[in-house]
């Protein structure tokens, strides 16, 4: 039997699929590249040694998720397909909306269509918008304040729904926190189209020289240093981790949410420290104004994970950066 997964030459995706065929599953692939590229494949099995099925198609397109079901023998999903520019979806809400929930839900209903009930959805810690306070635990008030962060919830609500509307379904809501580092081949990692958004790769291509200094959103914050706070989790772990939650998903029924994160928020200034001492390179930066919408301090409460998934990040800052560096040194101008 056979785990699809969506969205699996992205960033996260590619990197679950590398913990799914070490482990010997048989997976399914689905991607349109609007965020990767089929060079990624390659890389994917480059490593494993493995060449997953692959279909080059949109989760919007009904017919193609059809063919899917009905060509293979799957038996779980993990759903990580999505437009993720928190950015872009302020601009483009119609087709953050579009694409994320409409396609989430021509996907369940194929799911539902071949009488396939289990599923990993890759949900976010934008769920919980401004947290109240920190660590986060999974009970704490979730409200959003992007359009991206939107889709996230409602795709929560839906498959919350579903699992009250029928016992076969069984679920996990994986809430990522902030995903960075590559794995330690080098050859697979996050890959932006155009000027990152979020900090790792912004860093790391100052670091290697694509771009001239960091911007760094605001000093004036109530933490350490003035600046942001996050709580950064090596990408492998957090593939890991949707290993134990299909494991979960394949015998429990229910849908239940599980913070992924470390537990440990590091400024954004620890960060470029952390980064310049893996890489022995300077990253210049400047202060700038605070973004929209950030907060000042944002990290999890693992501790659900742990107890109900037997999962717990295992690497720290300097192997996520030193992974990271490893990654931009063997793709200074990314994977495409
Ligand atoms: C981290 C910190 C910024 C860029 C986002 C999404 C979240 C998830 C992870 C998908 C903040 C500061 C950043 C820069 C900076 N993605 N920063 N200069 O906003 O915590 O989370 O990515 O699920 O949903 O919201 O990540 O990396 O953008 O920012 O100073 O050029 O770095 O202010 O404090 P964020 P980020």
């Amino acid at each position: 039997m056979s785990v699809l997964v969506t969205g699996g030459t992205g960033y996260i995706g590619s990197h679950v699929c590398v913990e799914l065929l070490n482990a010997g599953r048989d997976i399914v692939v689905i991607d349109n590249f609007s965020n990767s590229s089929p060079k990624v494949l390659e890389r994917i099995t480059e490593i494993t040694k493995k060449e997953p099925k692959f279909y080059e198609a949109d989760i919007l397109d009904e017919a193609a998720l059809d063919k899917i079901f009905s060509e293979n023998k799957i038996d779980s999903v993990i759903h990580l397909a999505g437009l993720k520019a928190v950015g872009e979806s302020v601009q483009k809400p119609l087709e953050y909306y579009e694409n994320n929930v409409t396609g989430s839900l021509h996907l369940f209903c194929a799911m539902r269509k071949a009488g396939v009930y289990n599923m990993v959805f890759s949900s976010s810690a934008c769920v919980y918008g401004i947290p109240k306070r920190v660590p986060i635990v999974e009970t704490d008030p979730l409200h959003t304040i992007n359009p991206y962060g939107g889709t996230k919830l409602t795709i929560e609500r839906i498959l919350e729904d579903l699992a009250v509307s029928d016992s076969k379904w069984h679920i996990s809501l994986l809430r990522y926190f902030n995903p960075i580092g590559a794995h330690e081949s080098g050859l697979i990692g996050e890959d932006p189209n155009g000027i990152p958004n979020n900090l790792l790769p912004y860093v790391a291509q100052v670091a290697v020289g694509r771009l001239p200094y960091l911007n760094v959103f605001g000093n004036d914050y109530d933490t350490v240093d003035g600046t942001g706070v996050r709580d950064y989790i090596h990408v492998v772990d957090l593939a890991k981790g949707h290993l134990k939650a299909l494991d979960k998903v394949e015998k429990t029924p229910g849908c239940s949410a599980y913070n992924l994160g470390t537990g440990t928020g590091y400024s954004v200034l620890q960060i470029v420290a952390a980064f310049e001492k893996a890489s022995g390179k300077k990253v210049a930066y400047q202060i700038a104004p605070r973004r929209a919408g950030d907060a000042a301090t944002c990290y999890a409460d693992p501790s659900k994970a742990a107890k109900e998934l037997g999962w717990k990040a295992e690497f720290g800052i300097e192997k996520m950066c030193e992974d990271l560096w490893n990654f931009t040194q063997k793709n200074p101008n990314g994977i495409r």
